[in-house]
Parts: C-alpha cells; sequence; structure tokens
C-alpha cells in the first residue's frame, strides 16, 4: 500500500487534524513530519450519547487518537521535550492509549535558549516582526542548518550532549547576554532539561524511515499528516512572512525518510474561505464586517496562541499554487458550513498587480504584497447543510459553489467539510 500526504494548501488552520482522524481507521501509521508545536490541529469526536470530545493536538500526530493506529514523530520535527510530555500525560488522562508513539532519533530538539531567542528577536524585529508562537521554532530549524543543533539521540550520551550544548550556547550565549540582554540558561541547566527527559523518551526513540519503509513493504499504509501549510512553507511560502520547514510534500519525502516514488496520493486541505495568523501579506483579506463574520461564524481564534485569524474570501490563485507545489490528487474542501447564509459569494480567480492581470501567483514578493484580487460573485445558499453527508444533499447554490472553486483550483474536490465533527463530512470520491 502507498505513502499518502496530508497538506495544508492555504496558510494554516484549514482541518488538517480532522482530514488525518477521518482517515485515521483506515491508515496503518500517521506520521507528524515538520514544525513541532507550532501547529494546532483540533479533532472532534463524536461520542455514542451525541455529546462530542474536543482534543487540540500540537506537537503529536493526529493519529494518535485512531486505536490500533502507530503515531510515528518524524526526523523533519523539533521537539519540545517538555510539551510532548505534557501532550502525552494530558491524553493518557483522558483514557487514550500513546503507548506506539515512535519518536525519530534524529529530530531536533528545542532548548530554552531557542524558546528565549525567538520571542526576543521578535521583539528586536518590531513592526517587521513575522509574529511567530514564540516556540522557538526558528532558532532550532536555523540551529540544525547551521549543523550546531542538539538531535534526540545525543540525550542519551551525557558527555555527547554536554559537548554539543557548550559548543552552541557558546555562541547563543554571547547573542542572548550581549544583544539581547538576557541570562541564558547555563550548560548545566539545559543538560539537565535535557537529560530530564531521558528515561521515558528512550522507548520510543528509533530509526522511524527504516520503520515507515518496512511497513510499506509489508503493504501498509503510511498517511504523513502536515504541520502548517504551502503558504507558510519556508521555500514555497510567503518568505519572509513564514514558518522554517518544508511543509508542502516534498517536506513529507525530507521530514520522514519516505522516498518520493512511493508517496502515490497528496491530499490537500483547503478552507471554503481563507484565513492566516501572524504577519504578511494575505490578498483577499478583510476589514469588514464580513471578516468579522466569518471569524465568529468559523470561531477562527488560534488553537495554539488564541490569536484571532485574520479572515478573507476564497483564493483560487493560490489553491491552484498549492495543487502545483505540492502535486495534489485530492482536495477536500473545509468549513462549507460557515459560508451559509450570505447572499453572495466572493471568490478570487486571478489578481491585479498595478493593472497587470496575473492568473498565478507573482515571482516577486513586492508583488504579492500589491495584488488586488478579480473576485468572481458566486450565488450564496440559506439553508442549515450541517446535516448534509451526500453532495445531493447540498442546496444547489452550494453544489455550485464546490464545482466552480474545483474548476479554478487545480485538482478534483474529493470531500466537503461541513461541520468540525468527523460524521459531518461530504464524500464524493473515497479518499483512499
Ligand atoms: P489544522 O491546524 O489544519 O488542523 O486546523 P485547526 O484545527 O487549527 O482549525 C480548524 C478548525 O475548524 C478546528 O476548530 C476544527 O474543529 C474546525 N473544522 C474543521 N473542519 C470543519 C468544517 O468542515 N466545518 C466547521 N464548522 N468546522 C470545521
Ligand atoms: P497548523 O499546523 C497557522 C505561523 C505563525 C507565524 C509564522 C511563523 O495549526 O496549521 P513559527 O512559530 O512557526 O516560527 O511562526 O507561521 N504559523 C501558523 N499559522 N497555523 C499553524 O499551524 C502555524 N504554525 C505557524 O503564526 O505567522
Ligand atoms: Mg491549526
Amino acid at each position: 500500500m502507498p505513502a499518502i500526504a496530508i497538506i495544508g494548501a492555504q496558510w494554516g488552520d484549514e482541518g488538517k487534524g480532522k482530514a488525518t482522524d477521518l482517515l485515521g481507521d483506515r491508515v496503518d501509521y500517521v506520521v507528524k513530519f515538520n514544525g513541532g508545536n507550532n501547529a494546532g490541529h483540533t479533532v472532534v469526536i463524536g461520542q455514542p450519547d451525541g455529546s462530542s470530545e474536543k482534543y487540540a493536538l500540537h506537537l503529536l500526530p493526529s493519529g494518535i487518537l485512531s486505536p490500533g493506529c502507530t503515531p510515528v514523530i518524524g526526523n523533519g520535527v523539533v521537539i519540545d521535550l517538555a510539551v510532548l510530555f505534557q501532550e502525552l500525560d494530558a491524553l493518557v488522562e483522558r483514557g487514550i492509549d500513546v503507548s506506539r508513539l515512535k519518536v525519530s532519533a534524529n529530530a531536533h530538539v528545542i532548548a530554552d535558549y531557542n524558546r528565549t531567542l525567538d520571542k526576543v528577536t521578535e521583539r528586536f524585529l518590531g513592526s517587521r516582526r513575522i509574529g511567530t508562537t514564540g516556540r522557538g521554532i526558528g532558532p532550532t530549524y536555523a540551529d540544525k542548518m547551521n549543523r550546531v543543533g542538539i538531535r534526540i539521540q545525543d540525550i542519551f550520551d551525557e558527555k555527547i550532549l554536554r559537548q554539543k550544548v557548550e559548543g552552541v550556547l557558546d555562541l547563543k550565549g554571547q547573542v542572548l547576554t550581549k544583544i539581547y540582554n538576557r541570562r541564558p540558561a547555563t550548560v548545566d541547566e539545559t543538560v539537565e532539561e535535557l537529560r530530564a527527559y531521558a528515561e521515558r523518551l528512550a522507548p520510543m526513540v528509533c530509526d522511524t524511515g527504516l520503520v515507515l519503509n518496512q511497513a510499506l513493504d509489508r503493504g501498509e499504509t503510511v498517511l504523513l499528516e502536515a504541520g502548517q501549510a504551502t503558504l507558510l512553507d519556508v521555500d514555497h511560502g510567503t518568505y519572509p512572512f513564514v514558518t522554517s520547514s518544508s511543509a508542502t510534500s516534498g517536506g513529507a519525502c525530507t521530514g520522514s525518510g519516505i522516498p518520493p516514488t512511493r508517496l502515490e496520493q497528496v491530499i490537500g486541505i483547503v478552507k471554503a474561505y481563507t484565513t492566516r495568523v501572524g504577519e504578511g501579506p494575505f490578498p483577499t483579506e478583510l476589514f469588514d464586517d464580513h471578516g468579522e463574520h466569518l471569524r465568529k461564524v468559523g470561531a477562527e481564534y488560534g488553537t495554539t496562541t488564541g490569536r484571532p485569524r485574520r479572515c478573507g474570501w476564497y483564493d483560487a490563485v493560490i489553491a491552484r499554487y498549492a495543487a502545483r507545489v505540492n502535486g495534489v490528487t485530492d482536495f477536500v474542501l473545509t468549513k462549507l458550513d460557515v459560508l451559509t447564509g450570505l447572499e453572495k459569494v466572493p471568490v478570487c480567480v486571478a489578481y491585479d498587480v498595478d493593472g497587470v492581470r496575473h492568473d498565478e501567483m507573482p515571482v516577486n514578493q513586492s508583488d504579492f504584497h500589491h495584488a488586488v484580487p478579480i473576485y468572481e460573485h458566486l450565488d450564496g445558499w440559506w439553508e442549515d447543510i450541517s446535516e448534509a453527508r451526500t453532495f445531493a444533499d447540498l442546496p444547489v447554490n452550494a453544489q455550485r459553489y464546490v464545482e466552480a472553486v474545483e474548476e479554478m483550483s487545480g485538482a478534483r474536490i474529493s470531500a466537503v467539510g461541513v461541520g468540525p465533527s468527523r460524521a459531518a463530512t461530504v464524500v464524493r470520491h473515497e479518499l483512499i
């Protein structure tokens, strides 16, 4: 059986957690391959008595909630060990079996100096800040690329760990004290912080690339779940207003050790409108009552930081771009229910940049900052669609919206979300 990737097609928070949960029963492994606890994936699981249980996952792949599925944290992830064990403990308290979790020996760890650096550099940047989550993600990936990072496997050899921490703190300590006037944690404190988790961590750590490829050899199915999204990808996103990892399908391979030739399906998660958290360009952003309406009805507040998400209309230019960059085979269009009750629903089909029409993402960053959306206005619908389970259950204008967006976005829309819970999904083509 193949490897399948789930990626975000916009600026994050498209509903990747729900989509992963939807497929969780049909896959053997779910792998987080990039990012860290900057992600916030919400999963709502309906209970037999009609109530529902809500989970917010940050560092763990959403597959941890599917019994029988093995969750994996891949080599491309950056791990805050305190957060990892807090999340695991909270799930155990709620009766979730977390014993199958596997963690890559090559994943990097986030230490105190990187959390501090993330926060102080943002303050230092002032109006040029990125609006990061402040979790130490960027500085930890920078260490990785600078070849001074600390990896999970280093934690188990105190001598090596101490050497590496001394090396990296030599430089970072100077930066923190002399530029930012902050006292960094000492070598001893840092070694102690990281060693504190060694015993609990040891049984989970392995060569996850080997485990996953062997599973594929046996005919099992591996689902790769992205954190963040295409427009936040460090190579393909709206740089520098991006995260510091590879959130696209290419990153699914480098971040897991699964080769591109084994990836058979790429599922792009795209919201029926657009949101963004943090700074950076966003052509269809709304500053009027419509933006406030989407935020309110869509409950658009960050799962990780609680920040209000910036809201705007659907942007088919970025959806097409995401389809191209990732090789999207299927889209899942989420939160269609949030658009119910609008007279007209605008969809951005192209940009006007200083009088020139752009049907594709402008390559030049300044052009993207100046992009003015060219809208097509589709007819809205008023009926409650949250109980729709087949395409035919949707009102005709909602069907037309899905078909129009599909036509513009470069891949078929195989499922449509009509509510937060797993059941609230219209499946047009079986995803696996
Ligand atoms: P992720 O980061 O991509 O996993 O997305 P988040 O969990 O941060 O944000 C998506 C939010 O939308 C969560 O609160 C989900 O429960 C919710 N959600 C997902 N799909 C749907 C849907 O089709 N309709 C509605 N109303 N909510 C949805
Ligand atoms: P999920 O997986 C939305 C944004 C931050 C900031 C930028 C860089 O839930 O979709 P970082 O802390 O990563 O260095 O911040 O990226 N960001 C996200 N926005 N959803 C996310 O994750 C995000 N993870 C990071 O707001 O603008
Ligand atoms: Mg999220």
